[in-house]
């Protein structure tokens, strides 16, 4: 059996978990200073590290003490080095260091886009996820497509040219005037509105017809505030939830449509997601009536570990144990999701 602790803070969320055999959680706490940056309409990095500094003693000694588990059964202590805001991951990184000193454990650094796929391992039997697999990663920094052909063993097939997908969706919401700050959820409560009416317009699926397996999220942002001002001058009114319902369609219709198209070139047995926007419902479905009737088989994290966590981070290192020396692990704030470690 492995103990695993695992630290994550790469952005405003401040989190640690505990997890056996890589699937089972004993312990979970999370402390997030979202409420601050809401006030500020984005993530101000100095405020964020300072609250990562305010919150990690405090989460991983509860996360401990809630698991009842003693220093000295860890196999590991791991922790995210990137991507993310350099501050807030050298947080993480150095009490993970400390930790690992302290408790004479080894320590595991991780990719956090990497993480992100593990959340469909959780209270899972993992032999049932086959690969290789198509990886969509979509989150608010990253929109990736690989080619996963066992654990650590990875093959970069696209990824967004300019915004990712999550971007886009919180670059709307704020034009939308649905929520400064972590938009996603805002965009689809107010498409969830106009489900179901008919809209008089659509958005161009952007870069649908590319023969590579590339995105590109930025173009659309801009038709939105086009149709935002168009609407303003000619009615005076924004249809709000028409547009974000008509985004909404155009980002997971491309999202859906390349993975599917990628699943299929490489003749995969899985697709799996992961990332903040894979807690999307529409995007949820829609992969889903797509791959039904293949034999391709769809996993999607449940929704709490779609955004950032530390149970992910802890699962991953179940499955890729490569301790590093102490001198060998830093925060790295571009890794992409081919740098593996
Ligand atoms: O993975 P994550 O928590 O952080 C990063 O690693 O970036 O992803 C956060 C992103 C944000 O852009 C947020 O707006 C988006 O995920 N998101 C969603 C939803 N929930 C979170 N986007 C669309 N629909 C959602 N339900
Ligand atoms: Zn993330």
């Amino acid at each position: 059996m492995s103990l695993i602790l695992g630290i994550e803070t790469s952005c405003d969320e401040t989190a640690a978990a505990i997890i056996s055999d890589g699937v089972r959680v004993l312990a979970s706490s999370l402390a997030s200073s979202s409420k601050l940056h809401k006030k500020t309409g984005g993530v101000v990095p100095e405020i964020a590290a300072r609250k990562q500094l305010e919150s990690i003693i405090p989460v991983v000694e509860d996360c401990t003490e809630k698991s009842g588990i003693k220093p000295s059964d860890f196999d590991a202590v791991v922790v995210t080095v990137g991507p993310g805001l350099i501050g807030s991951l050298i947080v993480g990184v150095e009490t993970a260091k400390a930790l690992s000193l302290a408790w004479n454990k080894p320590l595991i650094p991780i990719n956090h886009l990497i993480g992100h796929i593990y959340g469909n391992f959780i209270n899972r039997d993992p032999s049932e996820i086959y690969f290789p697999a198509v990886v969509l990663i979509v989150s608010g920094g990253h929109t990736d497509l690989v080619l996963m052909k066992d654990h650590g063993k990875f093959e970069y097939l696209g990824g967004t040219l300019d915004d990712a997908a999550g971007e886009a969706f919180d670059k709307v919401a704020r034009l939308l005037g649905l929520s400064p700050y972590m938009g996603g959820p805002a965009v689809s409560k107010a498409a969830k509105e106009w489900e179901g009416s008919s809209s008089s317009f659509t958005f161009k699926r952007p870069m649908v017809d590319s023969k590579d397996f590339n995105f590109s999220f930025s173009g659309i942002k801009t038709a939105v505030m086009h149709k935002v001002s168009v609407f303003k001058e000619n009615m005076g009114e924004v249809p709000v939830t028409e547009i974000a319902y008509e985004f909404q369609e155009a980002v997971t219709d491309v999202l859906v449509y390349k993975t599917v198209k990628a699943a299929e070139k490489y003749g995969v047995k899985s697709v799996l997601l992961g990332g903040g926007v894979s807690a999307n419902l529409v995007l949820r479905e829609k992969m889903k009536v797509s791959l039904e009737k293949s034999k391709i088989n769809l996993f999607i994290p449940p929704i709490e570990l779609c955004t950032d966590n530390a149970v992910t981070i802890a699962s991953c290192a179940h499955f890729n144990f490569y301790p590093r020396k102490i001198n060998e692990v830093y925060a790295n704030q571009s890794l992409s999701v081919s740098d593996y470690l």
